[in-house]
C-alpha cells in the first residue's frame, strides 16, 4: 500500500463504514491522464470530500504503472483528503495481484465473463492475496452489457444480479464490497427510451447480503444534455445518448449504494471542453490552454458529482 511520508492510501472498508452510516455515497472516478487526475483531486480537495481514484487495466497500461505510482505519490504528498486508488475491472488474478503488489488500496477482480463457480473461485483467489496485504477487494455478481429496455423477465434473471445467489456469493468469497447489475452499462448509450433501474432487485440483494454490506453501482454516468450539447456544438457528432438520470442516482444512494463509479461524464466534460476551447481559439497550438480547459472542465463536474452523492465535507 503507497505510503509517503506521513500519508497514506485509505481502503474502501474506512471510507464506506462512514458512507453507509451517514447515507452518502463515494464517488469513483476513472483517470487515464495528469489532467483528470489533478482536476479530480483538486475538486475533491476544495470540497473536503473523500475520493475513489480508479484505473482499468488498460488506463494502467496507457498511463505505465511506474508513472501512474509516483503521479499518486505526489497527489498524496500535496492533497489532505482521504483517497483510495483502486483497480477497476481486473480480469484476471494476475492484474490483481500486480496492483496490490504495486501498492493500489482496493481492487476489482471482475469475474461477471465466468459462471457462478467460477466467479466465486478467481474471486476467492484474489481476496485471499489482498487481504494478506490489508487490501480491499470489490466483485462481481451479473453482466452489466447493454440490454433491450424492454426486456422479458426471463433475461433479467439471466443478466441481472441474482438476488438469491448474492449471499453465498458474498460469504463464499469473502469480498469487501459487490457490485451490482440492475440495470446500468458502460458508456453513453444506456438505454434506448426511458431510463429504469431495478431497484426492487436491489432491494432484495440487500435483505440477502445485509443492509450494511457495500454496494457499488458501475456505469452510473448520467450523461447530461448539457455534456452532450458541449460537444455536438463544438464539432462533435454524439447522438442518441442516454445516461442515468440524477433523480435516479440519488434514489440508489437512498437504497443504500455507497460507490458510485463514472468515467463516461468525464470523458464528455474532457472533450466538450477541448472542442469548446479549440473551436473558440482556432490560433492556440499550446496543449497547456486547451488541456487547461480540459482541467476546469472535469472539475466542474466532479464537484457537481461530490455535491449529488453528498460527499462534501466528509473527509
Ligand atoms: O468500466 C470501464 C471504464 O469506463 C474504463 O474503460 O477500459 O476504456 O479504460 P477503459
Ligand atoms: P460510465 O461508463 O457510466 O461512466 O461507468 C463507468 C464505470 O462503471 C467504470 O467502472
Ligand atoms: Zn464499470
Amino acid at each position: 500500500m503507497i505510503i509517503i511520508e506521513d500519508r497514506k492510501l485509505e481502503t474502501t472498508k474506512e471510507l464506506f463504514n462512514k458512507a453507509i452510516n451517514q447515507k452518502y455515497a463515494i464517488g469513483a472516478f476513472n483517470i487515464n491522464n495528469l489532467e483528470l487526475l489533478q482536476s479530480i483531486v483538486e475538486a475533491a480537495e476544495e470540497l473536503n470530500s473523500p475520493v475513489i481514484l480508479q484505473v482499468s487495466p488498460s488506463a494502467k497500461k496507457y498511463m505505465k504503472n511506474k508513472y501512474l505510482i509516483k503521479l499518486i505519490e505526489a497527489t498524496l504528498q500535496s492533497s489532505s483528503i482521504p483517497v483510495v486508488l483502486h483497480l477497476d475491472h481486473g480480469d484476471s488474478f494476475e492484474i490483481c495481484k500486480e496492483s496490490v503488489d504495486d501498492g493500489f488500496s482496493s481492487v476489482m477482480i471482475d469475474g461477471s465473463k465466468y459462471n457462478f463457480e467460477d466467479n466465486i473461485n478467481i474471486t476467492k483467489q484474489v481476496v485471499d492475496y489482498a487481504h494478506k496485504k490489508g487490501v480491499t477487494v470489490e466483485a462481481e455478481l451479473g453482466t452489466l452489457s447493454g440490454i433491450e429496455d424492454e426486456i422479458s423477465v426471463e433475461d433479467k434473471n439471466a443478466f441481472f444480479t441474482d438476488p438469491t445467489k448474492s449471499k453465498e456469493f458474498v460469504q463464499r468469497t469473502g469480498c469487501d464490497s459487490l457490485a451490482v447489475a440492475i440495470g446500468t452499462s458502460h458508456g453513453a448509450f444506456k438505454f434506448k427510451s426511458k431510463p429504469k433501474l431495478d431497484f426492487e432487485r436491489l432491494f432484495n440483494i440487500k435483505k440477502m447480503i445485509g443492509q450494511n454490506f457495500p454496494i457499488v453501482l458501475h456505469g452510473a454516468s448520467s450523461v447530461t444534455p448539457d455534456l452532450i450539447k458541449n460537444n455536438n456544438d463544438f464539432g462533435g457528432k454524439i447522438e442518441n445518448a442516454l445516461g442515468v438520470p440524477e433523480t435516479i442516482i440519488r434514489e440508489a444512494i437512498n437504497m443504500g449504494v455507497v460507490k458510485i463509479n463514472v468515467d463516461t461524464d468525464l470523458r464528455l466534460a474532457f472533450s466538450g471542453s477541448v472542442r469548446q476551447y479549440l473551436s473558440q481559439n482556432p490560433n492556440e497550438i499550446d496543449p497547456r490552454k486547451y488541456l487547461g480547459a480540459a482541467k476546469e472542465g472535469v472539475k466542474q463536474l466532479v464537484k457537481s458529482k461530490i455535491r449529488l452523492f453528498g460527499s462534501e465535507n466528509k473527509s
